[in-house]
């Protein structure tokens, strides 16, 4: 595995032009609009990559995006990689670990999510204080490298407190209101059933979506401090009358995304 990802890393480190950005930032579906405020940026599309995997949901477009944002470089992955898409959980871990060897420490996670609370509706910012792995599945499952992280990672800081405390004081600054939550992930791709959503409450879950928790396992896994911020695009099934659909998941990320860039951009910027 470490062969393959140092190779990886090389391929893409030479396509940098000497920048080496320490964060990465996953956009989430319809949040891709934080990549356009990248300045002097490198685009490297994922198929030109030996060995990355593809993304292949709509809204999702794929690619690394290495620049500088609020004055710090950053390595934005435009495009995730979602279970439902028949990805191997390992996937995952590999991408992850080919950001180690290019030298990331940190990560910010972004995502869509439905609202397991009725107060906090669609066009909220969530702060993911913890999530519950509720996907079936577990990225790092197979043999470990210890050279690249532990057998046992422990998951008491998973999303930094650090990182936590400062993002609410930057809301706060710019009169934003920030929810902070527990994030359950489904594999999905078929929205919960009311019946679900209920059983989340009472699991203590305020979020739910698709994503993000196998990118957070692997990112502890690989010693990173992790920010992770859910845009709220609709109600949980069950909390709202109407149907469920992705082009309104799409149009409410998009509508909400302003406030989120305006919170990742202070956040980068006041990074050592
Ligand atoms: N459920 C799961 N994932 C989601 C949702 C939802 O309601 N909204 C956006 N992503």
């Amino acid at each position: 595995m470490t062969e393959n990802i140092t190779s990886t890393a090389d391929q893409i480190r030479a396509r940098l032009g000497g920048r080496h950005p320490r964060l990465a930032i996953i956009l989430g579906s319809g949040l891709g609009a934080l990549a356009d405020r990248i300045e002097n940026a490198v685009i490297i599309p994922y198929r030109e990559i030996d060995g990355f995997p593809q993304s292949t949901v709509s809204g999702h477009k794929g690619a690394l995006i290495c620049g500088t944002l609020a004055g710090k470089e950053v390595l934005c992955l435009q495009g995730r990689f979602h279970l439902y898409e028949g990805h191997h959980p390992s996937v995952i871990n590999r991408v992850i670990k080919i950001l180690a060897a290019l030298g990331i420490t940190g990560l910010i996670v972004t995502n869509a999510a439905g609202s397991c609370r009725p107060d906090m509706g669609a066009g909220s910012l969530m702060l993911i204080n913890d999530h519950i792995n509720f996907s079936g599945s577990n990225p790092l499952t197979g043999p470990n490298d210890e050279a690249l992280g532990p057998r046992f990672p422990d998951m008491s800081d998973a999303y930094t407190a650090d990182w936590r405390s400062r993002i609410h004081r930057l809301a706060n600054r710019n009169g934003l209101t920030l929810f902070n939550g527990t994030y359950l992930m489904v594999s999905g791709p078929n929205f919960e059933t009311a019946a679900e959503i209920r059983a989340f409450q009472t699991l203590g879950a305020d979020a739910v979506g698709m994503s993000t928790v196998p990118e957070v396992i692997c990112a502890v896994h690989s010693g990173m401090k992790v920010l992770g911020l859910s845009v709220i695009t609709n109600l949980g099934t069950g909390l709202k009358s109407g149907v469920q659909s992705h082009a309104e998941t799409l149009a409410q990320a998009e509508k909400a995304s302003a406030d989120l860039i305006r919170l990742v951009t202070d956040f980068v910027k006041e990074l050592n």
